[in-house]
């Protein structure tokens, strides 16, 4: 990995018509991760359609490099509740030719301010992640989601793990 000295921030993205909009619109993933991800431009529409979501961008500098999805229904990604207010993150991507400069772990850990700072009422992030697929959980755990140990089977590229991030300290018992 090359050092990295960006300053890496995420945004929300409440205009379609945006600059910024139009830069997510044009990420790109290698050809053997669409499987994991799908087409961004498609889940950029998706997100701003559905009113329990947001749309976030990823920006390292002055450039978009990044995109996810925060996604407040009660029950999103694993199809239950937690017992607790979660958020899902959803379709993360760092573009490809930005991939493998510390930039996923650096957004995840914006995410987790951002959440911090404009949704204090939510305790914990969930996502899940295809068990092959390294890079990822790699950028999860290193930004502080830990695996629950369960897999979850509703994806179509196999099995996946659910992470969950908790956004505030436990009360000691
Ligand atoms: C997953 C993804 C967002 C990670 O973003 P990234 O900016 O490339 O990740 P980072 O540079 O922050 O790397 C995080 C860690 O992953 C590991 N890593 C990065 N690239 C890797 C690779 N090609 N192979 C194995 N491990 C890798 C490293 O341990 C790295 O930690 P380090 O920087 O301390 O060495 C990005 O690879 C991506 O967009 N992939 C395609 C879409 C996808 O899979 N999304 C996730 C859906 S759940």
């Amino acid at each position: 990995m090359s050092a990295v000295t960006a300053r890496v921030r995420v945004e929300p993205i409440a205009d379609p018509d945006s600059p910024v909009a139009r830069a997510v619109r044009a990420l790109r993933v290698a050809p053997d991760q669409y499987r994991y991800v799908g087409d961004t431009a498609f889940n950029l529409g998706d997100t701003l359609r559905d009113r329990m979501s947001e749309a976030m961008a990823v920006i390292a500098d002055d450039a978009v490099v990044g995109f996810y999805r925060l996604d407040f229904a009660p029950n999103a990604v694993v199809g239950r509740s937690l017992g607790m207010p979660s958020v899902g993150l959803r379709a993360f991507v760092i573009d490809h030719r930005h991939q493998g400069r510390g930039y996923g772990r650096m957004a995840m850990t914006a995410s987790r301010d951002d959440l911090r700072l404009r949704h204090p009422d939510r305790a914990v992030v969930v996502l899940t992640v295809n068990c092959i697929n390294a890079p990822a959980i790699s950028a999860y755990l290193k930004a502080g989601f830990i695996d629950t140990g369960e897999l979850f089977h509703g994806g179509s590229a196999g099995p996946q793990h659910v992470m969950l991030q908790f956004l505030h300290p436990h009360p000691s018992p």
